[in-house]
């Protein structure tokens, strides 16, 4: 095996089958991290040079590991989700050399590596598609998903694409449509095709012999559509939940979450059991009582873990904070473990969402939960969305997601420290919020979440202990019990803008020493005289 080895072997000591269990990790937007060669875009060589910030040196995030967006060569109709080599880095970020190096260090200093796989569909530049796209007898014509036109002569069925449209492109060379369910130049794949299953496993093997920890898997409840094609009804749903880009007023009912996808994940669950200690961290935007049987069905063979977008997408409200709290904790399979992300590369950053003022009880939130926390690069300063008006026109991503995808403001200069050329994207307001600048402040937000992820840690309750809320506190107030063998942990958190005095009859009263706060609280408190502050969170052992 070549490049560095897997890090259960290089003696880090959590438990190699489930380190996972309550981690942290940390989502690099690789264009938009840190850029060492002053192009202007993000690559390896940045990544490694700011690893201090993330884990393994004093004052450092203390992440458990990281999860970079596709760094695979690719002609960017979809920045990297449009995969033309599987089994490379794009130059613009570097090479495999500095990928091994990347992992290696990483592994060096205790964080796992994980990366995107974008198994469901290639780009139109990918040599399997080409070689497919050639004529109707390729023997890869079979890996992607092709039909005639229907019957009066247009796409074969109603489907609509994520991002708009149909989800049949006519290619006029072979007279036939090809599907894809995302933009028209990433192909969908034929998983009802065993070479394609083959080709992937093989993918990942490539992967994970190079030491890569796990892998993010994209949007995996699109690998499998109705083999007969059959048309979407009217969107009836009660409880759909928005995923990508428009709505089209269908239900997906044919083209998305189909039962067989399961077998495509104990696939992929049989390849990453070749290799200890691996996990699979499954995208897909669905219901979390959907989503539980991406878990295994009450067998341990799909995904470790799978986002859970729920919370996410919830307004900042309590009750509606409540119950996406209370489903995912009752919808969950025993001995599973939910994932939860505030703001990623798709989706509007949290801070602009729900407010900077919540930012402080947005993290609280994130990481005392039951769970594994996935944080996305720059919420951990408080970074907004940019304002459309500074943004390129035409925009770089057809679905508008750019200004989710600023550059890390690493300090307060004009470029942020992200480069020493002109960013790709613009950056948004480096001068009010960059790392060098909270760093060294005990009171701000990036101080917070290092105590906040310090604290987890070191504690059993809040990393691993089972969750148990408690209703009916006050006005606003969420609160929930961490408990485990040797501790427990109550956890308050005020979600609205007033004062939120707490009635706490239920856990008996008594004193309480506050671990962690996102105010300067600290001490002992006593139970029946708690008054939270507007936004203020408290865990507290008891
Ligand atoms: C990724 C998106 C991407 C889509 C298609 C998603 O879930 O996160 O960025 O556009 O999959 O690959």
């Amino acid at each position: 095996m070549d490049g560095p080895r897997p890090l259960e072997s290089v003696g880090v000591t959590s438990k190699p089958d489930r380190w996972w269990d309550g981690a942290a990790i940390y989502q690099i937007y690789p264009r938009s991290f840190s850029d060492a060669d002053g192009d202007g875009i993000g690559d390896l060589a940045g990544i490694a040079s700011r690893l201090d910030h993330l884990a393994g040196a004093d004052g450092a995030l203390g992440v458990d590991a990281i999860w970079l967006s596709p760094i695979y060569p690719s002609p960017l109709h979809d920045f990297g989700y449009d995969i033309s080599d599987y089994t490379d880095v794009a130059a613009e970020y570097g090479t495999l050399a500095d990928l091994n190096e990347l992992i290696a260090a990483c592994h060096a200093r205790g964080l796992r590596f994980l990366m995107d796989l974008v198994p469901c569909h290639t780009s139109i530049e990918h040599p399997w598609f080409m070689e497919a796209r050639a004529g109707r007898d390729s023997p890869k014509r079979d890996w992607f998903i092709w039909a005639d036109a229907g019957p009066g002569g247009g796409p074969p069925s109603n489907w609509e694409a994520a991002f708009g449209g149909s989800s049949w492109e006519w290619d006029e060379a072979s007279g036939q449509y090809y599907l894809h369910s995302f933009y028209p130049e990433q192909p969908d794949l034929n998983w009802r095709n065993p070479a394609v299953a083959a080709a992937i496993g093989d993918v990942m093997r490539f992967w994970f012999a190079r030491g890569v920890d796990g892998f993010r898997v994209d949007a995996i409840f699109a690998a499998i559509k109705d083999d007969r094609f059959r048309d979407n009804p009217p969107d009836r749903r009660p409880h759909a939940i928005p995923g990508l880009g428009g709505d089209a007023g269908q239900d997906p009912l044919w083209s998305l979450n189909r039962p067989e996808v399961h077998d495509v994940i104990r696939h992929l669950r049989e390849v990453a059991e070749e290799f200890p200690g691996r996990v699979l961290v499954g995208e897909a935007y669905l219901p979390v009582e959907e989503l539980a049987g991406y878990l295994g069905h009450g067998a341990d063979d799909e995904f470790h873990l799978a986002f859970n977008f729920e919370l996410l997408l919830t307004p900042w409200e309590h009750q509606h904070l409540t119950l996406a709290i209370e489903r995912s904790e009752a919808l969950h399979p025993p001995d599973t473990i939910p994932t939860y992300a505030l703001s990623n590369h798709d989706q509007s950053r949290h801070a602009t969402r729900w407010g900077s003022e919540r930012a402080r009880a947005a993290a609280f939130l994130l990481i005392t939960l039951r769970g594994v926390a996935v944080l996305y690069a720059g919420e951990e300063i408080g970074m907004v969305d940019a304002d459309p008006a500074i943004l390129p026109d035409p925009p770089f991503d057809r679905a508008g997601r750019d200004g989710y995808r600023t550059p890390m403001q690493w300090d307060a200069t004009p470029s942020g420290g992200f480069t020493t050329g002109t960013a790709w994207l613009p950056l948004v307001d480096p001068a009010s919020r960059n790392v060098a600048g909270q760093a060294s402040d005990p009171a701000s937000l990036l101080s917070l979440y290092r105590r906040l992820l310090a604290v987890r840690r070191a504690s059993s309750a809040l990393r691993h202990g089972r969750h148990r809320s408690i209703f009916g506190v006050g006005p606003g107030v969420l609160a929930w019990l961490r408990e485990a063998d040797d501790e427990r942990v109550l956890v308050l958190l005020n979600t609205g803008d007033g004062d939120g005095p707490c009635d706490l009859a239920e856990v008996n009263g008594g004193a309480g020493e506050i671990v962690v706060a996102t105010t300067e609280r600290a001490g002992t408190v006593n139970l029946d005289r708690i008054k939270l502050r507007p936004h203020e969170g408290i865990a507290i052992r008891i």
